[in-house]
């Protein structure tokens, strides 16, 4: 065993081979079948991409009612998911079904990475430079549309956000020697940055002003319109977390909301900037620097 529980994936060595192994299975968020299952396929290759690696083929876990489900939606679940496959590169080998009330749809991902690229958690430095690759507030925002608290087409930008791959950003992240990296998900930017910061026992300093979100996703957290996941995510958070007075506690919500599919958080020596800047900028993906890696002990401080 090369990386065990607490990272994204599991790193196994079988020979000269490094394998990553992920599994991670979701509930709807989005009403199309073909989204959803494309949504899937992307939040579950994204911890291959945490790790560096690159997602060889996923068996499909998926639980639902024969009862309230035609084969036709599940057809277009799959094709959906298929594609995005395709796009990571990843061959759907297999699967499961259950009978089960709730639907839950996601993938058991394998993967494989070069010796020396395994990007984990653990290896943040003083001095690197925190980069996020995708906005936050997928959870704000499909819960107020599922409310009706905002018009629908506030979804277009979270859909297309939950639909891009990590691949870019992981691949720009190993060429330029990240020193740690993983991806942000159901215990928000606050959460999955704490882990890191235990992992690796530094201190990471978030700038307020520099952190990307969505549209309507700060003034909805103004009007406390959060998932739960966003307080239970600060609650656990705020005790590691220390906020500059002027963050208010919307602000605090807002850096707590469970993401789905949500982008690399990258912690990067700034010897490697320029590289990441350049394969980036070719490829049209978005990246945002959040802050900076002090010396510590497992802390976050929002400023
Ligand atoms: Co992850
Ligand atoms: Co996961």
């Amino acid at each position: 065993m090369v990386v065990g529980p607490g990272d994204d994936a599991g790193v196994f060595r079988y020979k000269n081979t490094l394998m990553i192994e992920t599994v991670d299975v979701i509930t709807p968020i989005v009403d199309d079948p073909y989204t959803f299952g494309a949504i899937c396929a992307a939040n579950s290759v994204s911890d291959v991409y945490a790790m560096g690696g690159r997602p060889l083929t996923a068996l499909a876990i998926l639980g639902f009612s024969t009862c309230d489900f035609t084969s036709a939606v599940i057809r277009r679940l799959l094709r959906g998911a298929i594609s995005k496959l395709d796009e990571a590169g990843a061959c759907l080998i297999g699967g499961h079904t259950i009978e089960d009330d709730e639907f839950k749809f996601g993938f058991a991902v394998s993967g494989t990475a070069e010796e020396h690229t395994v990007l984990t958690v653990s290896g943040a430095k003083p001095e690197d430079i925190l980069v996020l690759t995708k906005k936050i507030g997928t959870g704000i925002l499909t819960s107020a549309v599922k409310k009706g608290t905002v018009k629908k087409s506030y979804l277009k930008e979270v859909i297309d956000s939950m639909l891009m791959l990590n691949k870019t950003a992981s691949k720009a992240a190993v060429a330029a020697g990240a020193h740690a990296a993983t991806d942000v998900t159901g215990f928000g930017l606050l959460g999955h940055g704490l882990n890191i910061a235990k992992s690796s026992k530094v201190t990471l300093i978030l700038e307020s002003g520099e952190i990307p979100f969505m549209k309507k996703v700060k003034d909805l957290a103004a009007a406390d319109a959060v998932p739960k996941g966003a307080r239970n995510n600060l609650d656990y958070c705020s005790k590691k977390t220390s906020f500059a007075e002027s963050v208010p506690n919307a602000y605090r919500l807002a850096l707590s909301d469970p993401q789905t599919s949500g982008g690399l958080l990258l912690s990067l020596p700034p010897k490697g900037m320029k590289k990441f800047d350049q394969l980036m900028k070719k490829a049209q993906a978005p990246y945002w620097v959040i802050g900076e890696v002090t010396k510590g002990s497992g802390r976050i401080v929002v400023r």
